[in-house]
């Protein structure tokens, strides 16, 4: 081997080592893989070409003269994932605890600018200290880089991150703009301010666990949509998440070879009780509709009583948007609406049609969703319901209570296809409800109240408490039978592919934020 193939052998090794071997064994002691074992593991075998491996910082302050490292703490490239290009970074922590300043931020706004030019998602795996605090101003104009690009990318290419590390301060705002946020449980955790902030100004003692690990944000602030047991898990996680999704904007949503046989699926049949205040869980809903095994859950753990998720029919990728009679009635409340409106804003820009699963008996009632905003919330999944271009159909499996019927994809807004099982009940509200308020008089001067409120609820169920009156006005285009579901719907997407609508011209529009 001549001097300069050596030298190059030796850079290359050099720049392998991170941090050095020590930081590397600190790194695993804690469950953690480095920066490039994970881009391994994520990437088809062999696929990972690096680029801008031998970057490093120009700053010579607070001894960073003394401290350069090949890479500068962040592993960036391309690569393939079940065959399809994706860019990546990983941010290695064994260099100067991940930080991010100049030249590190450069690299990631590199394969972030690649990604869009070539039209292929990115992922970022986040590991880091935040700014590196030698480098001052830079790291801060670094970030805010990296915020600009997100931002335009946003709607343009998938954008994931996994949180597999710390990611503090505002290092949280660019996960927080890409389209999902995944994180590990027990090695990661997400805050804009620390535990001893938070102790100093609010005096509560909290663990950065407690404050910001995965379990917080998956269950309590919704931050993150997917939690890994492992980084092992959430490597896979990513990697299946991504075949439901589009390399971009300008592709059709991917599908998988289908052979279309028998589609019918008894197990819808008895899904539902026949008691329609007993709830049910629409779990059973969707995996009896969608292809086996296919249905892939996004925020799971966070507002429970609407469920959402990408799923494939017939081989084709869909998103679900299903209210959950197990959880609160399937009632729309704020977070719900959030969570909802955002999955669906991913779908429709993405190009993957809508599926929408209704049994709701309407909006959640009292002074903490008033006071907190259920209008302005509410609106936001109206809003996004009424933007979608997909193709979007609804089945109406129980119950479509007042405005919480408009806002769940309704024909009114711009949906397909509106399906109803038999027993569905589609009215302004509940048939008690009803009775109590336009009988009022009759009820109170009645001999016996309790008997002609019965007596008026069961009037008024038998007027409104199915789908008929509904399916006459053409808003519900078919009443189908649960097992015949999954083929109905089948071919009804199927009749849509090639679906085209445009908007109104506009700058953009003003979502209800
Ligand atoms: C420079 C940093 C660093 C940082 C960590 N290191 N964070 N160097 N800038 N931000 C270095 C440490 O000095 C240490 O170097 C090495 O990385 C490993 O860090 P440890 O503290 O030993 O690791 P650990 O115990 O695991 O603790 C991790 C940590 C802690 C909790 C992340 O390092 C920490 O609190 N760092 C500071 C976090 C922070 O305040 N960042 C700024 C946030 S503000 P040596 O050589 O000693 O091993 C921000 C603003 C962004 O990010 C604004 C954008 C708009």
């Amino acid at each position: 081997m001549d001097d300069k193939s050596k030298r190059l052998l030796d850079i290359k090794k050099e720049a392998l080592l991170g941090g050095g071997q020590k930081r590397i064994d600190t790194q695993h002691k804690k469950g953690k893989l480095t920066a490039r074992e994970r881009v391994q593991f994520l990437l088809d075998e062999g696929t990972f070409q690096e680029l801008g491996q031998l970057v490093t910082h120009r700053s010579s302050l607070f001894g960073l003269d003394k401290q350069k490292f090949l890479g500068d703490g962040v592993v960036t490239g391309y690569g393939k994932i079940n065959d399809r290009l994706v860019y990546v970074f990983s941010q290695d922590f064994t260099v100067l605890g991940g930080s991010l300043a100049e030249a590190h931020a450069e690299k990631i706004v590199k394969v972030m600018d690649l990604a869009m030019r070539n039209g292929a998602p990115i992922i970022g795996l986040n590991d880091s200290g935040g700014a590196r605090i030698q480098e001052g101003v830079v790291s801060l104009g670094g970030y805010a880089d990296i915020f600009y690009k997100n931002t335009l990318a946003s709607g343009v290419i998938p954008q994931l991150s996994a949180i597999m590390g710390p990611c503090a301060g505002g290092a949280v705002y660019s996960p927080a703009l890409t389209d999902f946020i995944m994180m590990v449980e027990n090695t990661s955790y997400m805050f804009v301010t620390g535990p001893n902030v938070v102790k100093t100004v609010t005096h509560e003692v909290v663990s950065s666990e407690d404050l910001g690990g995965a379990s917080a944000h998956s269950m309590k602030s919704g931050v993150s949509q997917i939690t890994a047991a492992n980084e092992i898990e959430a490597f896979e996680k990513l990697r299946n998440l991504l075949s439901y999704i589009p390399q971009n904007c300008e592709e059709k949503a991917p599908s998988v070879p289908y052979k279309f046989g028998n589609e019918k699926r008894e197990e819808l049949k008895t899904i539902v009780p026949e008691n329609a205040n007993q709830p049910y869980d629409i779990h059973e809903v969707i995996q009896g509709i969608v292809d086996y095994d296919s249905f892939y859950e996004i925020h799971k753990d966070y507002a429970e009583n609407i469920v959402v998720g990408f799923a494939r029919l017939g081989g084709k990728s869909l998103g679900i948007i299903a209210n959950q009679p197990a959880v609160l009635a399937g009632v729309l409340d704020i977070k719900s609406s959030t969570k909802a409106a955002r999955f669906v804003r991913f779908c429709d820009a993405f190009n993957i049609p809508l599926l929408v699963l209704e049994d709701v008996p309407g909006f959640l009632p009292g002074t903490d969703q008033e006071w907190n905003a259920i209008i302005t919330n509410g609106a936001k999944l109206l809003y996004a319901f009424c933007e979608a271009t997909v193709p979007r159909i609804t089945v109406i499996t129980r119950k479509a209570y007042g405005g919480a019927y408009d806002v769940m994809n309704s024909k009114h807004i711009g949906a397909d296809f509106n399906f109803a099982w038999p027993g569905a009940e589609i009215a302004v509200m509940g048939a008690k409800g009803a009775a109590e308020i336009i009988f009022r008089n009759e009820i109170k001067n009645a001999t016996d109240p309790e008997a002609i409120w019965k007596q008026k609820e069961a009037e008024y169920a038998e007027e409104f408490a199915h789908p008929y009156r509904a399916a006459a006005r053409g808003y519900v285009d078919d009443v189908i039978l649960p097992e015949d579901t999954r083929e109905k719907l089948i071919i009804a997407f199927e009749s849509l592919e090639n679906k085209v609508v445009s908007l109104p011209k506009k700058k953009h529009g003003n979502i209800p934020l």
